[in-house]
This record gives structure tokens, C-alpha cells and sequence, in this order.
């Protein structure tokens, strides 16, 4: 039996990209409503998303009829703190209800604080540039702890850090849309401030023990054979070279390893602020997609397998990328995989949708992850993105990365095959991810 016992088997979501409302009860704009004209494809938006803030009921009934253990979502900063210091009573209301919907269901729930949406007021001050953002988050957090820490237990600080600083302010993709590469040591700096101050006020408000991650978004070169001399040149890039280093080791190393990084010569974490940020997390949570590929050019890379935004699909790439960071940050930390999916173009043909492109993914994936735990690496929990369709971001609606169908019009929801599948995979805890058939129709 590889996979433990208690296995955490759960699926993510994030409140931007589900949950709509976008001006309801008290919430105020979030740099994700206030969107310049063209930065989203077919200039779609997340004001009503999957209605998920009305059908959260409903949504929780599909969870149980998935048979996850765990959900992973976010708190909507724009709900709990519309306006500066002042907390809105109502925004927490709902996440109330629904960690009460999870937990009568048997579920558990893991709670994102951050997952990208900063209340537009917040970036009218300059968001991650000011460093008035770690008071802030501190206010933020303390209400939310407060409120749900009697009933939640496992936490997440912030959600991928690399990509809501360098994609927001730096590359210009995301919200706020600033492209400004000058700005990397200063909104990183802001941002471990954040987070520090974020694991401190948990650990000091929870009512009960919390158990803390935070997810990042990190790869790894896959060795192109195993032997020792291509395993250690696939760790060198995995840390070392540039895309290495901006990915992964400059939010690992300060956060894991209180070490300072240096990058170009130009951007650097120093010593201090690694020392004054340092938190020992309770666990590492990993968000992985894709591997590091191999090309240098300019040139488009061509895969073997990719999802529809060329994201190479590769579950080799889950392995190493688990397997690099135990061995380089600590043996016993317990790891989770907090994200990891495929998007589609899916369809439905007669009320159905057959995703056996997803059934692979998955069981690729989780194949490379059991080896892992074979290997005796500390994982105790798979949360595949996403539960349902949603907003992806600037790449709008069209991805869909859901075990669960959404038609937008309607907001009806359709389990498609892939769900069945991952409904039997936790009902078998991974046994049937070696049987050849299965899931294939
Ligand atoms: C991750 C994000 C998540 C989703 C997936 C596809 O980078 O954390 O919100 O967009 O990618």
C-alpha cells in the first residue's frame, strides 16, 4: 500500500475564479475587477465566474459525491477587508458557512489566505510596492483566524508567489498589468515580510494547533537518464542556472533555508531580511504543472505532450521536482502537492464529457508521485486543479482544468469521466492508478 493511509486526497479552487458576487455583501473591487481593456482574452471577466458564492451548498454536495478528503480554496481578501482597517463581518460570514458545509460532510478544509486578489484600494497605494501591504495582511488575517481557526486546521500563506509578483508587476500578465523588472527585490522583499507576518499571526491566534504551508510554484529539470553525473547536472538547473534561480531558489532558499539569494548581480535577498522572515513551515506545498524544458532559444519548444496553453505535460516532472526539494531542504518535512492539473478544451456530447486525455494525466502524475512515496519522501496529500472549470486569469474561460464540467449560461455543473475516475482512484487509495484498463474507455 504506497499511498498512506490517511492520505489527503482533495481538489483546489481559488475565490477569485469560482465564487463571483463580485460586488456583493460588502465586497469591495480586487485588482481582478478592475481589469484595462484587452489584458483578458475575449475580455471576459470573474464578476460571475462559477457563482460559487450563491452554490456553495451545491458545490460542497459535489465534493461529497467526489469523495475528497480535503478542499483547498482562498479567502477573498476584497470580501473580508473592503475598506483599509475595517473588517466586513459579512465577507466572513460566508467562509463560515461554507468551512461548516465542508466539515458536515466530512471534509477538510484547507484554507489560502492569498491566492491574487488584493483589494483594488490596497493597490491604489501601491500594493506590493508599498510596504505598508504587511500591515495589511496582518489585520486581514487576524479576522479571518479568528473567525475560522476553531474548525480549520491546515493553512496555506499565500499561493505562488512568483507568479502573482513577477506575472503582476514585473512581466506585466496579471493584475495590476505594471511591467517593471526594477521592482523584484522590492516587491519580494514586501512579500516575506507578508508572509512572515502571516505565519506569526496564525500561529498566534489559531484556537487550535494550525498546520502551515505555502504553495509554491516550482519545477525541476527531469535528469535525461539516472545516472549520478545527469541527476546532478538536472539539480544544477533545477537551483542554479537563471530560470532556476527566479522560480525556485529565490522564494526556497529564504523561506526554507533562511538563506539570502543573488541573482544577475542585480537582484539579491539579503541576510537580514531572510533572518527577520524566517517561520519554520509545518510543511512544503508544491504546485506543479510542468518541468523545466530543455531549449534556450527563443524559439517555441516543441513537446512530446502539452495542455492547451503549451504547458509541457510530463509527470516525470512532479517527481523530481518532489524528490529535488526533499533533498535539498530536509528530509522530514511532510510535502503536499497543492496543484496540479490538466486544462482542456472539453465538450459535452450527450450530457457527458469524455476527458480520457485527463485520465491519463492523472494517472501519469500519480504514478511519479507514488514513487516518491515509495521512496520513503514524506507526502501526505495530491489536491488536483481544479474541482470545476473556471476563471483562468488572462487566459479567460476557455481552459478547463475541472474534474468537474461548468456550463457558464446555466452554471450548471457535470461530472466528467476524469471525475469518475479520480472518485475511484480515492476510493481504491491509489490502487487502481496500476491497473492498465481502467479509466481508459
Ligand atoms: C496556478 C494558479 C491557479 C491556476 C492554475 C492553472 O498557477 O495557482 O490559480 O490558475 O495555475
Amino acid at each position: 500500500m504506497p499511498f498512506p493511509k490517511n492520505f489527503l486526497w482533495g481538489v483546489s479552487t481559488s475565490a477569485t475564479q469560482i465564487e463571483g458576487a463580485y460586488d456583493e455583501d460588502g465586497k469591495c473591487l480586487s485588482i481582478w475587477d478592475c481589469l484595462p481593456k484587452g489584458k483578458i482574452k475575449n475580455n471576459e471577466n470573474a464578476k460571475k465566474a462559477c457563482d460559487h458564492y450563491h452554490l456553495y451548498k451545491h458545490d460542497v454536495a459535489l465534493l461529497k459525491e467526489l469523495g475528497v478528503k480535503c478542499y483547498r480554496f482562498s479567502i477573498n481578501m476584497s470580501r473580508v477587508m473592503p475598506f483599509y482597517e475595517q473588517v466586513n463581518e459579512r465577507g466572513l460570514e460566508f467562509y463560515s458557512k461554507l468551512v461548516d458545509e465542508l466539515l458536515t460532510n466530512g471534509i477538510e478544509p484547507m484554507v489560502t489566505i492569498y491566492h491574487w486578489d488584493l483589494p483594488f484600494w490596497l493597490e491604489e497605494m501601491g500594493g506590493w510596492k508599498n510596504k505598508k501591504v504587511v500591515k495589511y495582511f496582518e489585520i486581514y488575517t487576524k479576522a479571518v483566524v479568528e473567525k475560522l481557526s476553531d474548525r480549520v486546521k491546515y493553512w496555506i500563506s499565500f499561493n505562488e508567489p512568483a507568479c502573482f509578483l513577477f506575472n503582476g508587476y514585473v512581466q506585466g500578465a496579471h493584475a495590476p498589468f505594471i511591467k517593471n523588472p526594477l521592482l523584484i527585490s522590492k516587491i519580494s522583499r514586501n512579500f516575506f515580510y507578508a508572509n512572515a507576518t502571516v505565519i506569526r499571526t496564525i500561529r498566534a491566534c489559531a484556537k487550535q494547533k494550525p498546520i502551515i504551508g505555502l504553495s509554491f510554484n516550482c519545477g525541476a529539470k527531469v535528469p535525461v537518464n539516472e545516472s549520478k553525473e545527469e541527476i546532478e547536472k538536472a539539480r544544477k538547473v533545477t537551483f542554479e542556472t537563471k530560470s532556476g534561480i527566479l522560480s525556485n531558489t529565490w522564494f526556497l532558499d529564504p523561506i526554507l533555508a533562511k538563506k539570502p539569494v543573488k541573482v544577475y548581480g542585480i537582484y539579491k535577498v539579503s541576510q537580514k531580511t531572510c533572518d527577520d522572515c524566517y517561520e519554520d513551515l509545518d510543511f512544503i506545498a508544491i504546485n506543479n504543472y510542468s518541468p523545466f524544458s530543455d531549449y534556450t532559444s527563443k524559439e517555441k519548444p516543441t513537446y512530446e505532450w502539452s495542455n492547451m496553453l503549451g504547458w509541457e505535460n510530463n509527470g516525470k516532472g512532479l517527481y523530481w521536482t518532489i524528490r529535488f526539494i526533499h533533498e535539498r531542504y530536509s528530509k522530514d518535512k511532510p510535502i503536499m502537492v497543492t496543484e496540479n492539473g490538466l486544462c482542456l478544451k472539453d465538450q459535452l456530447e450527450d450530457g457527458k464529457v469524455h476527458d480520457s486525455e485527463r485520465i491519463r494525466y492523472l494517472k501519469e502524475y500519480l504514478l511519479n508521485l507514488e514513487r516518491a512515496i515509495d521512496e520513503k519522501i514524506p507526502v501526505f496529500g495530491y489536491s488536483y486543479w481544479s474541482f470545476m472549470d473556471n476563471f483562468e486569469w488572462a487566459e479567460g474561460y476557455e481552459p478547463r482544468f475541472g474534474l468537474v464540467y461548468v456550463d457558464f449560461e446555466s452554471e450548471k455543473r457535470i461530472f466528467k469521466d476524469s471525475a469518475y475516475y479520480y472518485k475511484d482512484l480515492i476510493n481504491s487509495n491509489g490502487a487502481i492508478l496500476k491497473d492498465e484498463g481502467y479509466g481508459t474507455k
